[in-house]
């Protein structure tokens, strides 16, 4: 899930220090067996393999180079790591049809005890039975369609609350930062759906939203610790090490502070499906599998890291590319006030009647996924299009260049929401050119959440406000050295209301 920049300067220091540490160790590495049918590799250097070529900018784009120059289906190495690259919808949708099983795992873990990406987790848990029975569990009590359906109270109480929000800041002509507010948005829902009321929007919604967030900073370096981890292992350096647990500690305390209340609140949060599974998964000793409190409070940090900075970061991109598309926005607001009127507020029941507003989030995640690159491991030896590809081999599948790719797409740089209105473009999902929430087993299992969070804040915004920003244009440049992919300026601009009187809610 995680998309990885590296800062130039960074990269430089660490390439230098570890070109000498490792001088002499890598002479004693031994060639990868089967090398000749491996797929196509660029010229690489000694030693440090193709890693000069992952300087510029950020790792998609430098991949998308390598990629656009060597072919879309490429092998790298990194010292002595290596990399299948994929760049293409046909070799994605190869991958995914025929050895979906066989890449079914997020591979290696960069430290074993962090609460995220660690091995109490989910995300990095190996397709297996902790794996399946984590995920039916999710699935059937917060993140399946019946159960979205059984807490669409939660998340109307919260939409209300972040339209009163922005309200008050548009009385007041205070500018808000978009992602900000969507990612607090989005942890109180998660943390609602998650806990009920046993979560207070009062103390821990800051403190959730600061830990995730500080999360997502480390990513490119949980990500480089990752990638060195068996080389430096072996001179007993874990790197980074020291900075991730600080993070993943206090966030450990948190959460062990949060259940211990849900405990002692079981009424407070009856109803709270997940939870309940949880709880009741943990205490039974024949339960179908053995679940711990780290395995808890590693899936919760995950859900809550993982879904808050995603979800706020698209609404950040569409408001960003409506804003600087002022006959898309136009069109919004036609569809939103025929299907919606200006004398309620937007629910999440109206979505599936604004298809132009679907279309435009469709197409500003092709733009701009925030997870950019999907990383798997071959879990098994396997031949693709003819090449081999060894056994525990890394692969990276380059989301963002497979959206960007001129074969199947037409001006592929351009945003044009309308594409995904045509019938063919339908199905997108199955030819597998539309990757924002990956594919197969391990695709996410929040897209339908993401859709209606991002969705209805997104139609709050554009039903009730007018936006006013510094300049004519919103900088679309991208940041480097982030999680996920996000705007190197973030978005701050003033809401101005656009419908006079205060809408009434449903509730
Ligand atoms: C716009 C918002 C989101 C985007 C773009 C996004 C994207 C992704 C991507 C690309 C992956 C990796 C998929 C793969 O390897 O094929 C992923 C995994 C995951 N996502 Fe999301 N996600 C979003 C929102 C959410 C939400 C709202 C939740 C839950 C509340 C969520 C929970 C997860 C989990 C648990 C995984 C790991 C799945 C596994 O390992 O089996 N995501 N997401």
């Amino acid at each position: 899930m995680a998309s990885v920049d590296f800062e130039n300067g960074f990269i430089s220091i660490l390439l230098l220090g570890l070109i000498s540490t490792f001088s002499l160790f890598f002479l004693f590495f031994k060639k990868p067996k089967n090398v000749f049918d491996l797929p196509p590799s660029p010229p690489s250097l000694p030693i440090i393999g193709h890693l000069h070529l992952l300087f510029s900018v950020s790792i998609h784009k430098s991949f998308q180079k390598i990629s656009s120059k060597y072919g879309p289906f490429l092998h790298l190495r990194i010292f002595n790591v290596p990399i299948i690259l994929v760049s293409s919808a046909s070799v994605a949708h190869e991958i995914f049809k025929n050895h979906d099983k066989n890449v079914s795992s997020h591979g290696a873990i960069g430290i074993d005890e962090c609460l995220v990406f660690g091995t109490s987790g989910f995300i990095k848990a190996p397709y297996g039975d902790y794996w399946k029975f984590m995920k039916k569990l999710v699935i059937a009590n917060m993140l399946g369609l019946q159960a979205l359906e059984r807490s669409r109270a939660v998340r109307e109480v919260e939409m209300d609350r972040f339209y009163r929000n922005l309200l008050d800041k548009a009385m007041k002509k205070e500018s808000v930062e978009i992602g900000e507010e969507a990612m607090r948005l989005v942890t109180c829902i998660l943390g609602k759906m998650s806990m009920g009321r046993s979560f207070s929007r009062e103390s821990d919604e800051a403190k959730v939203t600061k830990l995730s967030l500080e999360f997502a900073s480390l990513t490119q370096k949980i990500f480089l610790g990752q990638l060195l981890r068996k080389p430096l292992e072996k001179l007993g350096i874990s790197p980074f090490k020291r900075e991730i647990m600080n993070v993943s500690y206090r966030f450990d305390e948190l959460l062990e502070k949060m259940i211990v209340k849900c405990e002692e609140e079981e009424e407070e949060h009856q109803g709270c499906e997940i939870m309940d599974a949880f709880l009741a998964a943990y205490r039974d000793e024949d339960a179908e599998c053995n679940i711990t409190r780290n395995h808890i409070k590693a899936l919760l940090a995950e859900l809550y890291f993982g879904a808050g900075d995603t979800s706020s970061k698209t609404a950040q991109w569409v408001m960003a590319e409506i804003i600087n598309h002022p006959k898309i926005l136009e069109k919004l607001r036609e569809e939103i006030d025929s299907v919606v009127g200006k004398t309620r507020l937007i629910q999440e029941t109206d979505l599936p009647k604004l298809p132009y507003l679907q279309a435009v989030i469709k197409e500003s995640l092709r733009l701009h996924p925030p997870g950019a690159l999907l990383p798997r491991e071959f879990e098994q030896e396997c031949k693709i299009g003819g090449f081999y590809i060894p056994k525990g081999t890394p692969l990276v599948i380059n989301a963002y260049a497979v959206m960007r790719d001129v074969d199947s797409w037409q001006d592929p740089d351009e945003f044009k929401p309308e594409r995904f209105l045509e019938k063919e473009e339908v199905g997108r999902e199955k030819i597998l050119n539309f990757l924002p929430f990956g594919a197969g087993r391990r695709s996410c299992p929040g897209s339908n959440l993401a859709y209606i969070l991002v969705g209805t804040a997104i139609g709050v915004m554009l039903q009730c406000f007018d936006w006013q920003i510094q300049g004519d244009k919103v900088n679309m440049e991208e940041a480097t050295g982030r999680a996920f992919l996000a705007l190197a300026h973030p978005l701050h601009c003033t809401p101005l209301p656009r419908i006079l009187n205060p809408l009434p809610s449903d509730l």
